[in-house]
């Protein structure tokens, strides 16, 4: 009986052996399909996260895209880009510094100006003006606000004209020093500033010919005829200008805090006419033109 039963279990033994390596290799394939699975949890918990982040992105651009109608969808590659580059500005001003241009060095990606002859013309490192464009309707200042003649658009030489004389009437002296520069003028004018300080330097406080806003007939430069116009914003005719020039229409075109929008130095001699409405807003809210013509006129068929 003892001897059947060794000879049973002899007879088993292989089985037992078989059974073990088959369970052995069945843990050892549990256990590889484990650990590659939860590699493959990894590299999709990322895939996933990376898809859900440029989806709140793209979630966040076209909630702003409800709400903002100068939203440009051919420009969403260039807002996420220029948002990446500029991650602390809020969307709007993403979408507002896109569309003005500034993802692009100035000069580059330009574009001739919307709104020639209204008082609507942008005119900067990014449009500019034909060669022979020369604006509608050019007239003589009243030589008693001007040094020298000087011509403007009609209905902005109009509103200068208040200005100065209301000015004067209140005991400030502000004349037109330099208005409207014809495209051959600035080329001049231009030539002379690259060749006495260099192209780069010239290019922060003139322009080229053809990116010039003394083209459009529309622009002012102004002084008391006591200080240089370059020391405008030490008279108080400056300050009387910063409390009045938007009341006839006129926004100060190159602020202080404004150099990285405009492209160009402070000037606080130079004088953009822009019309009641539009410069009483810029006043208001401390803008660009630029801002405000991306806003509010650009593609816009009846501003
Ligand atoms: N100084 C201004 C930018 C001009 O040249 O038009
Ligand atoms: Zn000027």
């Amino acid at each position: 009986m003892t001897k059947k039963r060794k000879k049973i279990k002899l007879k088993k033994a292989p089985f037992i052996i078989i059974i073990i390596l088959v369970l052995s290799l069945v843990l050892i394939i549990s256990i590889s399909n484990k650990n590659s699975s939860s590699k493959n949890e990894i590299t999709e918990n990322q895939k996933n996260s990376k898809v859900k982040k440029s989806n709140e992105k793209l979630k966040e651009l076209n909630y702003i895209n409800e709400k903002l109608d100068y939203f440009n969808n051919d420009y969403i590659d260039r807002y996420l880009t220029y948002k990446k580059e500029n991650p602390n500005l809020p969307i709007k001003k993403v979408i507002i510094n896109v569309n003005i241009g500034l993802d692009y060095p100035y000069y580059e990606n330009s574009h001739e100006a919307e709104y020639l002859n209204t008082s609507y013309l942008l005119v900067n490192k990014y449009n500019y003006l034909p060669e022979n464009y020369i604006p509608d309707n050019l007239v003589t200042i009243d030589s008693i606000y001007s040094n020298g003649e000087k011509v403007m658009v009609d209905y902005a030489k109009d509103a200068f004209e208040k200005l100065a004389s209301t000015a004067k009437n209140e005991g400030y002296n502000i004349y037109a020093m330099s208005t409207y520069r014809s495209y051959n003028y600035q080329v001049g004018l231009y030539n002379r500033y690259v060749s006495e300080d260099g192209k780069e330097s010239a290019d922060t406080y003139s322009a080229r010919p053809g990116y010039s806003e003394h083209q459009t007939g529309l622009t002012v430069d102004v002084y008391n005829k006591e200080k240089s116009y370059t020391d405008f914003d030490k008279t108080k005719e400056y300050t009387w200008m910063q409390d009045n020039a938007h009341k006839f229409g006129f926004i100060l075109r190159y602020p202080k805090d404004k150099v990285s929008e405009t492209g160009y130095t402070y000037e606080s001699w130079h004088y953009r006419y822009v019309g009641e409405e539009i410069a009483t807003y810029i006043h208001e809210h401390n803008i660009s033109f630029e801002e405000y013509f991306v806003r509010f006129l650009e593609n816009k068929n009846n501003p």
